[in-house]
């Protein structure tokens, strides 16, 4: 599985960089022209659908309920008593797959990047993985106990959102900030800018943790953080990322520091998803050979 596993991400990398591509291009081209690109993620598509189906088949075959989202979906029924089909298990899987694998990946580059250039913040985090797991390997009971990590998460995705923007269709002709807006066209919510705002947040270009702490939290105005968006089309990998984004985090900084590679040049590229756009190359030290 470690072998599918890497071929996974592979194809749903490219499948990303070309969405990004087409995301970033002014005038759209039909996927359907025989062009390099439509080529590439025609190829790359079926891959995935391939490995994803080796793996539907597999548990089919297994029949086993291993209490994962695969199994989930394969044992969901609707009211008439019908399952998915296997194109409709392959569609959710990928969705899945790709809406939860870059992004959280992402939140934790910019964290791991916000650390590396604060210090003060990273003594803070260490001090409180120290305390309460005294070296051990976290586990999910021990997260309403890290609460620091969890306000250095959030403010990591308000400077850096992972997922920075979304998309809503006007269901109604409306007036937004004097602008009037057509029924039926796409609006663009900008949640870089949102989180940037002095309006919202003070002093807003500082990472400043506390502003996540339970006396602060309260004084962001409702939907002026949006790292999942909002509303009936929220994320619904919410709960799941923030809880992989803790552990991965905790285990790590734990252990270690990772430090920015000297020469590393960092700039954040809006695509579809916020990368850093020449990559984030990082080294790694034990933590108790540095700034101790
Ligand atoms: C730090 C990690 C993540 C971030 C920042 C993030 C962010 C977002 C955002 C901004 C949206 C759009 C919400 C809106 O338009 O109001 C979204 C939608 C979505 N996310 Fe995430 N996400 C993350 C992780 C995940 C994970 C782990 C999964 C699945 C396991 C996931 C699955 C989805 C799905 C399926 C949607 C579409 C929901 C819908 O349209 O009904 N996400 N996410």
């Amino acid at each position: 599985v470690k072998g599918d596993m890497d071929e996974l991400s592979q194809a749903v990398t490219t499948v990303l960089a070309i969405v990004d591509h087409r995301f970033m291009r002014v005038i759209q081209l039909p996927s359907w022209l025989p062009l390099p690109e439509n080529r590439r993620m025609k190829e790359a598509l079926t891959r995935l659908d391939g490995i994803i189906q080796g793996f539907i088949d597999e548990r089919r075959r297994s029949g086993e309920d291993k209490g994962d989202l695969l199994s989930m979906l394969l044992m969901a029924q609707t009211e008439d008593g019908s399952s998915m089909t296997d194109k409709q298990l392959r569609d959710e899987s990928t969705t899945l797959f790709g809406a939860g694998h870059e992004t959280t990946a992402n939140a934790l580059t910019w964290t791991w990047y916000l650390l590396s250039q604060h210090p003060e913040v990273e003594a803070k985090l260490h001090e409180e993985l120290d305390t309460v797991l005294s070296g051990r390997v976290p586990t999910y009971a021990d997260l309403p106990n890290l609460p620091y990590t969890e306000m250095v998460i959030k403010e990591s995705m308000r400077l850096y959102p992972p997922a920075w923007t979304t998309s809503r269709q006007t269901v109604e002709e409306v007036t937004i900030n004097g602008q009037p807006i057509e029924k039926g066209k796409i609006v663009l919510l900008n949640f870089w800018s949102m989180h940037r705002d002095p309006r919202y947040f003070k002093d807003p270009e500082t990472f400043d943790p506390e502003r996540f702490s339970a006396e602060r939290e309260s004084e962001i105005p409702k939907h002026a953080y949006l790292p999942f968006g909002a509303g009936p089309r929220v994320c619904i990998g919410n709960a799941f990322a923030m809880m992989e984004a803790r552990l991965v985090l905790a285990t790590l900084a734990q252990r270690y520091t990772l430090l920015l590679a000297p020469d590393q040049v960092v700039q954040p590229a809006r695509f579809f998803t916020l990368r850093p756009k020449y990559g984030m190359q990082m080294v790694i030290h034990a933590r108790e050979t540095v700034r101790v």
